[in-house]
């Protein structure tokens, strides 16, 4: 086990005591001391149990997780099990990144991905967590980057004064760089799909971001291989999942989630975006694509439910406008969401942050 002992919740340690029960063949070790379980980890009710990925590699493999899932699934309070091999994390190519690494994801598009990445990285650079943070928006949406919009910048980046690197943009308190910013208009989507293996680690190194506190980046939707490419390119430290109610839009955040625990890459949680309809005469809140594809989503993967964000047309007039909500009108209610949201990302980020290092290229 990579844990320590007393860092383990008492529900951890009554599924590892269970697991201990199960034997390896008629005589042979349990599955614990054998080495077969790398790590029990719960979030809320659910469970994964991750095995050594030698064990799963083998015949007994497949017969002994059907075996766990089945003594684990009987600990009372747990709701869920996930019996998985240990997640291999990837080595990133940029041994660090410009700051803490926050990437905003969802496996299903128009969800308000990017909507949201800015409100946050908005909501950051303007005290939300107590104080001003340096952050960063890296909109690695290829396909169909919207982050220039958002933002209300655009044109083509520069180089810095000395020619070496590319200067972000500036926009709200943020540094803002996306590919809108670097590529000719009308080149053609195949193009661009080159760019992402390659030029995503570019991207990172090669601004001029100078030291951030966090850097937001915008995933464009899906589990593309941009995905993978960002978590080649850098640490990212978080991810956000982003999901609007309704089965297919949480069906597709579930696969999205799985790729990242797969890679090792940790979910601080979910956002429920779109989930209601406040009427502007009435304020009669009415909930259009069902009530609990979030809350159901949480209790599935025993990630915390962060935050559920209404459908409201200011949200959607700010954005047209290149303004983010959370600073066009800092006291609606959306703002006052969105900067609770914040301050508990940062709070869970802070510990990764490194003061005033200044990120320099290697
Ligand atoms: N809470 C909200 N209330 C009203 N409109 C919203 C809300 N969230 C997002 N929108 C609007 O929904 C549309 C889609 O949002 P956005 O572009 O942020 O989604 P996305 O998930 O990034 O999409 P894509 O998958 O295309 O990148 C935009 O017009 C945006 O203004
Ligand atoms: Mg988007």
């Amino acid at each position: 086990m990579t844990r320590e002992q007393q860092t383990r919740t008492p529900l951890e340690t009554a599924v590892l005591a269970t697991l201990a029960g199960i034997t390896v063949g008629e005589d042979g070790p349990d599955v614990v001391s054998a080495g077969h379980v790398a790590e029990v980890v719960s979030t809320g009710g659910a469970i994964r149990v991750l095995l050594d990925p030698a064990l799963v590699a083998t015949e007994d493999g497949e017969a002994l997780a059907e075996i766990m899932r089945e003594v684990v699934g009987a600990v009372p309070g747990v709701e869920r099990v996930i019996v998985k091999p240990r997640p291999q994390s990837v080595t990133p190519i940029l041994a660090q990144a410009p700051g803490v690494v926050l990437a905003v994801h969802s496996g299903k598009g128009g969800v308000g991905k990017s909507t949201l990445a800015v409100n946050i990285a908005a909501a950051l650079a303007h005290g939300a967590a107590g104080r001003p943070l340096r952050v960063g928006v890296l909109d690695a949406d290829v396909y169909g980057p919207s982050v220039p919009l958002l933002l209300g910048v655009s044109g083509r980046a520069q180089t810095t004064a000395d020619g070496s690197r590319i200067a972000p943009m500036a926009a709200h308190g943020l540094k803002v760089m996306s590919l809108g910013f670097l590529m000719p208009e009308g080149k053609p989507l195949a193009w661009r799909g080159s760019l992402v293996s390659e030029g995503l680690p570019q991207l990172i190194a090669e601004v001029d971001w100078g030291a951030l506190d966090i850097l937001v980046v915008d995933l464009p939707p899906g589990t593309s291989d941009v995905h993978l490419a960002l978590a080649q390119a850098v640490p990212i430290a978080g991810v956000v999942a982003v999901t609007a109610p309704g089965q297919i839009s949480t069906d597709d955040v579930r696969r999205g989630l799985e790729m990242f625990a797969d890679i090792a890459v940790p979910c601080l949680g979910l956002i429920e975006n779109m989930s209601t309809f406040v009427c502007r005469s009435c304020g009669t809140e009415v909930a259009l694509f069902g009530d609990n594809g979030g809350k159901d989503l949480a209790l599935e993967t025993g990630l915390p439910l962060l935050a559920r964000i209404p459908f409201l047309r200011d949200v959607l007039t700010a954005s047209e406008a290149g303004t983010p909500l959370v600073l066009a009108e800092p006291a609606a209610p959306f703002s006052q969401t969105i900067t609770a949201l914040a301050r508990r990302l940062a709070d869970e980020l802070a510990p990764q942050m490194k003061g005033d290092t200044a990120w320099t290229q290697h």
